[in-house]
């Protein structure tokens, strides 16, 4: 493999040569624009990591968030599971907190817990570290994006950010949280400073998505992991209006947009209408369920649940067929799990997977 160091220069408008062919051909493309390809693409959230042996033994001295500002480590990392499984996608490794870490939050990744927040957020001067991300900020994300979609020929690479309120639970929880109640208090209490908080972070991620598709990004995931916490009456007034600017931000650059969460069957209509090309679903609501749900006209990305794996050989094969024939409801399906891949999967049974849904 050929490691160069230099970023490739970004697309500034249109459709890159290599994106516009690969729109027409990639399944992946084609599906999250509501086609119907030869082949349902599948790639799985969470596809490189601890589930991998040789991301393990790449990782061992590596602190989380240094290896995701190391670009020859986040490439070799992106192409682990490509070779292993063939998914119809690459996934960008990179962690929804990287972009508050580059504007200064003092944020770290801690094994077996997830993100920590040093200073949560209680008050108004906690904003003034949330500035806009700057592309050199993150310059090694633009170099790493264009060493991959170089390494990547026809497979299509999906940059990824966390979405507003997702980020804000981490920065007002100070960590991962079971009920969010710092967060929905602080939702109630003081509206003014939870819109100025969910507007800068809106900011940041719009950069740092920017970033990604600037430097050769085929598509992106807005991963809203924790929105499925709310209503949808909350979510519309509290929570929508930030995600949608961030989708709207990228409605002229002729890549995808998926929009995540789990626990969010209430919402999918809302998440679709914030300006989703792809509305993932989660195992908890059956896709033709959600393409009814997110209104029909949108493609639908899932949902296998990820403990299926441990499932005997029939039992996986028919739950893996079962979400193939449900997404033919929705005008394009991308199959994946209902959430990332469990760390304590076989490899063998996701390579399995691809084939079983390559051959549906
Ligand atoms: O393969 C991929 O999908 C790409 C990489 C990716 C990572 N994080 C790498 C990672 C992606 C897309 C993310 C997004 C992310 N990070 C989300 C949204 C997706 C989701 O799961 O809902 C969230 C909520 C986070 C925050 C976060 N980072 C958590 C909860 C954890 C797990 C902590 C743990 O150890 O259990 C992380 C760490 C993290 N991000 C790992 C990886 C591969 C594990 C780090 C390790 O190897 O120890």
């Amino acid at each position: 493999m050929s490691l160069g160091t230099t970023a490739v220069a970004p697309p500034r408008s249109g459709l890159s040569p290599r994106r516009r062919g690969l729109t027409a051909t990639s399944p992946f493309l084609r599906a999250a624009a509501g086609d119907r390809p030869e082949r349902v693409p599948v790639w799985f959230m969470r596809q490189a990591g601890r589930v991998l042996p040789e991301y393990r033994a790449l990782r061992a001295t590596t602190a989380m968030l240094d290896s995701c500002r190391n670009a020859e480590m986040v490439t070799e990392i992106t192409l682990q599971p490509v070779r292993r499984f063939r998914p119809d996608a690459a996934i960008f490794f990179s962690d929804i907190v990287l972009p508050l870490a580059a504007v200064g939050v003092d944020v770290d990744i801690v094994a077996g817990v997830g993100p920590v927040v040093a200073h949560p957020i209680r008050a108004r001067a906690d904003l003034d570290v949330l500035r806009p991300l700057q592309p050199d900020d993150v310059q090694y994300v633009s170099t790493a994006v264009g060493m991959l979609i170089r390494e990547l020929g026809e497979t299509p690479l999906i940059g990824f950010a966390g979405a507003p309120f997702t980020l804000a639970s981490y920065l007002i929880e100070g960590g991962p949280s079971r009920s969010h109640t710092r967060t929905k208090a602080l939702m109630y209490s003081d509206p003014e400073l939870w819109h100025d908080l969910l507007g800068r972070l809106a900011e940041i991620t719009t950069g740092f998505l920017r970033v990604q598709v600037d430097a050769g990004a085929d598509a992106v995931q807005l991963f809203d992991s924790w929105a499925g916490a709310l209503n949808e009456e909350d979510y519309l007034r509290y929570v929508a209006p930030h995600s949608a600017r961030v989708l709207a931000a990228f409605a002229d650059d002729g890549v995808p947009r998926i929009h995540f969460g789990v626990n969010t069957g209430q919402l999918l209509g809302a998440m679709g209408a914030a300006g989703a090309d792809v509305v993932g679903v989660d195992w908890r609501v059956p896709l033709d369920e959600a393409a009814l749900r997110v209104g029909g006209d949108r493609a639908v990305q899932g949902n296998l649940d990820p403990a299926t794996v441990f499932a005997p050989a029939d039992v996986l094969a028919e739950k893996v067929r079962d979400v193939c024939r449900r997404g033919a409801a929705a005008p394009g399906h991308i199959f994946n799990f209902g959430h990332g891949v469990l760390p304590e999967s076989d490899p063998g049974v996701l390579a399995h997977i691809v084939d079983l849904v390559h051959e549906f």
